[in-house]
């Protein structure tokens, strides 16, 4: 099968690069190296520095290529820069996320899409879990650029039969993140911990309590919803990646400092304007498909290992 890679020089879409490529899929990555880096891209893989938004070079390389499926993981992925730019996130994630659904709809290629459970459904009550039924509430631009694609698909099957799978990520974590993604605080915390390093733990609400609680999912789960989408397997067109369960931030980083096996200094700081305070997703669908998810005991460890490595001097 051949498989387009947007943004595959990034986090997720390295791995999902890595994991089609291993599977024996001629896989072709385009990034524009925003945020992403060559030396995450795995080897063997073909790759074109392109951004999205020039929809004739984009067009042109992706009908040589003609995908049978496109993961579409290139964005503008930071809730704060969304905040602080909307306009250039709304180009990234509406204008030249619809450059890659033409294309998917030209070259009638299947079209997966990355988008977020974690900002899409704004505030989930306590005890609570997300479904995919559950309401958009974006309550950022990102959510609203993402929310404002899925639209766009679902018109788009209407209109010219687009077959697409919207994979809702909860906070996504693994080797290879980097600290702006939405699952960013694993990565800050054990690059602090691994250096000695004092870290935060924002307020929920008030100062000194245990933090926003998020739903962390291990990066092979994401990568495994991708490849399963690609085989056409997924009964679902939307379906929540995600481990239901919630995790604060204090609880998070006692986890991590366990695994380092250093002394952490926290400290507290104020609540961020703009963090949700609690976001769960429910994972039913995906499991029932999937199996379960990774631990997050188990994830944590994997990722561990791998920064910790890349912190050691070469
Ligand atoms: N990390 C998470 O927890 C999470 C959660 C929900 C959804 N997502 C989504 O998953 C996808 C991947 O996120 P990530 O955490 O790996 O982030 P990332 O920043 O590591 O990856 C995004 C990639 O897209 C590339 N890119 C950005 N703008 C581009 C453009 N105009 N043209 C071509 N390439 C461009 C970047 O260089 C980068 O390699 C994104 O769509 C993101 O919104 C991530």
């Amino acid at each position: 099968m051949r498989v387009l890679v947007t943004g595959g020089a990034g986090f997720i879409g390295s791995h999902v690069a890595e994991a089609a490529s291993e599977a024996g899929h001629n896989v072709l990555v385009v990034d524009d190296l925003s945020t992403g880096r060559t030396e995450n891209l795995p080897p063997g893989v073909d790759f074109h520095p392109v951004d999205i938004r020039n929809r004739e070079v984009f067009r042109e390389l992706a009908l040589q290529f003609r995908p049978d499926a496109i993961s579409h993981h290139a964005a503008q992925a930071s809730v704060s820069i969304s905040v602080r730019e909307p306009g250039y996130d709304a180009e990234v994630n509406v204008l030249g996320s619809l450059n890659v659904a033409e294309v998917a709809c030209e070259v009638s290629s299947r079209l997966i899409f990355a988008s977020t459970g974690g900002a899409l459904y704004g505030e989930v009550a306590d005890g609570a879990a997300a479904g995919e039924g559950s309401p958009a509430r974006p309550l950022s631009p990102y959510a609203c650029s993402k929310a404002s694609f899925e639209l766009y698909l679902k018109a788009f099957a209407e209109t010219a039969d687009l077959n697409y799978t919207i994979l809702r990520y909860a906070n996504v974590y693994g080797p290879r993140q980097n600290p702006h993604g939405e699952a960013g605080v694993v990565a800050i915390f054990l690059r602090r911990l691994l250096r000695g390093e004092p870290i935060q733990v924002n307020a929920r609400a008030r100062l000194g309590d245990d933090g926003c609680v998020r739903d962390y999912v291990f990066v092979r789960d994401a990568v495994r919803a991708n490849l399963a989408a690609f085989e056409g397997v997924l009964e679902r067109r939307t379906i929540n990646i995600a481990t239901g369960i919630g995790t604060s931030t204090r609880m998070l980083a006692e986890k991590i400092a366990s695994l380092v096996n250093k002394p952490a200094i926290v400290r507290d700081g104020e609540h961020r304007a703009g963090d949700l305070e609690r976001s769960v997703l429910d994972p039913t669908v995906m499991t029932s498909m999937l199996g379960d998810p990774t631990p997050l005991a188990e994830g944590l460890e994997a990722t561990t290992d791998w920064f910790r490595f890349e912190s050691e001097p070469s």
